[in-house]
């Protein structure tokens, strides 16, 4: 990191807990290719604080913050402004400031479809199967309608739920592609052509890393890709047992990659180039 002096222009993360992020190596090593005095600080700030913190990060003349789990929704009442695609998922991961407070933004899910067009996955026509329904496959839903994808077929242990952001898509979108299914019921899915799945539910997280959610190899054998949001280890066994059926399979590591590149150029009004976003997940990977 560059000397901090007093034109530094700070950035930062809030969350609870913050001690794994990545984040701050992303954005100081972004600060550093480009030689812009710009330093990044997790923040810890504890349950019953958010407000105080975003206050107090105004007040401290802070320029963007970060905003994780458990904190994406709360965040969304103490703005002056959101966008709109982050208002219709319902989860804030990044805050800009402005003259009149902060506007807040949802960069993990252009973050994703970034990740997706840099490993040559095109959700344009494409079928998809979502595997999960809760903060993260919503915003996965809305990211596969907005950028073309044909069907959508949520697929959820609880119905209910897979339903709820099937018809909230479908009505703020104003489409009918999305339809929702239990998991157990994946064989009923027309079988004429290969899926795309995108694993957004929280089973194989680590420490828990030998669990996936669904085992079936009748499953995998429908899939062409599969894309699992989790990215530790770097072979997940979803990942796995997608490639034991001939697919591709990716992680969730690039995603985490280009929601922080994503924040970073709103913060800095600038486009990253590709050559220091690899620079960056090069040392991600590490
Ligand atoms: P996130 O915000 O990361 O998406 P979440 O809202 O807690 O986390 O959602 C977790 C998802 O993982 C849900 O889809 C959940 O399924 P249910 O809606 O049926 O709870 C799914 N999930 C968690 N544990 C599961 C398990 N053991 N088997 C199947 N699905 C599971």
């Amino acid at each position: 990191m560059r000397q901090i002096d007093g034109y530094t222009r700070t950035c930062g993360l809030i969350g609870n807990p913050v001690e794994h992020t990545m984040s701050p190596m992303i954005h100081n090593t972004l600060a550093e290719r480009e030689g812009r005095n710009l330093a990044y600080m997790p923040f810890h700030v504890e349950n019953g604080n958010v407000k105080a913190a975003i206050e107090g990060a105004y007040a401290l003349n802070i320029l963007g913050l970060n905003v994780t789990v458990p904190y994406k929704s709360e965040v969304m009442k103490y703005l002056a402004e959101t966008d709109e695609t982050a208002q219709r998922i319902g989860a804030v991961n990044t805050l800009v400031r402005t003259a009149a407070g902060y506007k807040g933004y949802n960069t993990d899910m252009p973050g994703l479809y970034r990740a997706m067009c840099s490993e040559g996955i095109r959700l344009k026509d494409e079928h998809v199967i979502l595997l999960g329904a809760g903060g993260a496959a919503r915003a996965v839903a809305f990211m596969c309608v907005l950028e073309g994808a044909k069907k959508v077929y949520i697929l959820n242990r609880t119905l209910d739920k897979a339903n709820q952001i099937a018809s909230e898509v479908n009505r703020l979108l104003e489409t009918d592609c999305v339809t929702a299914m239990e998991m157990r019921d994946y064989a009923s899915l027309p079988r004429e052509r290969k899926y795309l799945a995108i694993q957004a539910t929280s089973v194989g997280l680590y420490p828990n890393v030998e669990d996936v959610v669904i085992q079936d190899k009748d499953f995998f054998e429908m899939l062409h890709t599969g894309f699992d949001l989790i990215y530790r280890p770097a072979n997940t066994k979803f990942m796995s047992l997608v490639k034991e059926a001939g697919g591709q399979a990716f992680h969730g590591l690039k995603m985490l990659l280009y929601q922080g590149v994503i924040a970073y150029e709103l913060w800095n009004d600038i486009s990253v180039t590709e050559e220091d976003a690899l620079i960056v997940y090069e040392k991600m990977k590490a």
